[in-house]
């Protein structure tokens, strides 16, 4: 059998310019960026890129902006050879995986304020990331001139922040959204669960678990206290077990709008949830409607 081919890799942006440059001015690009460390989740957004464009260009960049001191920046996995293998089997056509100097070969003068969808959950916890994530977003588009770019619903907070700035900013590129891919059991695939162990990855589960509780409690007519009512005793239960050796720590549980992250009680809605398992933070999210 034969091997799938890799994509071309590129690590500068010159390399990407006369790569993109040499294209039939009839392609159409769609863009992928993520941090590596690939899962079938980020397979799952180039497999959704391919249905809207003809050459797909994926990024892998652990962007140092978006997060703060103290933060896993040092300890996020790379893994770029492996990356190359799987993004081989989907058919992306070209990765580009420049150094953080090769991004950011001064500090920034410019920056960009993400307003006040970025202040609330994941921007309450932590604060400057938001603004880190649509710095690089911005430049990677701009590097790229996509005519789609596919982000997962897995960080909604961070979609809805991106659509906000392409459309506050006319930047010329359509946003899609890839649905959240899930383990068998359950779990929001996510990079950071490599850092999970044993016991932590068996209580990670009551993340899930428990937006299915509120969803299911949505399904079934119920209002929004009730939902999160639903929610938020899994949790607790959850993190009540004494038989385990890991400890989970939940920062939110909430039922926001999906475009302002404000708190709703009617309508369609993003169920979000953030906890600390042992030291590893995880998020996640449910679509629910409520009635
Ligand atoms: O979602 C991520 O992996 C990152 O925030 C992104 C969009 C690649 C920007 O660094």
């Amino acid at each position: 059998m034969t091997q799938p081919q890799r994509p071309q890799l590129v690590t500068t942006r010159a390399a990407l310019k006369e790569t993109l440059q040499s294209l039939s001015p009839r392609s159409t690009v769609g863009l992928v960026m993520t941090m590596g460390a690939l899962h079938a989740g980020h397979l799952s957004l180039v497999e959704t890129a391919r249905e809207k464009a003809d050459y797909i260009v994926v990024s892998i960049f652990v962007n140092p902006t978006q997060f703060a001191p103290g933060e896993d920046f040092d300890a996020y996995p790379r893994q770029l050879e492996r990356d190359l293998e799987l993004l081989a089997e989907v058919g992306a056509d070209l990765v580009f995986a420049p150094t953080p100097a090769e991004i950011y070969p001064h500090p920034a003068r410019v920056t960009l304020d993400p307003g006040p969808t970025a202040k609330v959950l994941e921007g309450a916890t932590r604060p400057s990331h938001f603004g880190g994530v649509l710095q690089i977003v911005h430049k990677v588009i701009n590097l790229v001139h996509p005519k789609v770019a596919v982000f997962g619903q897995k960080d909604a907070q961070q979609l809805a922040l991106i659509r906000q700035m392409v459309e506050d900013l006319d930047m010329p590129v359509e946003i899609v959204a890839a649905p959240i891919v899930r383990e068998a059991d359950g779990l929001a695939m996510s990079s950071r669960n490599a850092y999970l162990s044993e016991a932590e990855r068996k209580l990670a589960l009551c993340l899930s678990a428990a937006l299915q509780a509120g969803a299911q409690a949505a399904e079934a007519g119920e209002g929004a206290g009730a939902i999160l009512k639903a929610a938020e005793t899994v949790i607790f239960e959850a993190s009540a077990a004494v038989d385990s050796p890991a400890t989970l720590k939940l920062d939110y549980i909430a039922l926001v709008d999906g475009v302002t992250f404000q708190p709703v009680t009617q309508g369609p809605a993003v169920l979000a949830i953030a906890a600390k398992v042992g030291n590893t933070r995880l998020i996640d999210n449910y679509l629910v409607e409520v009635k």
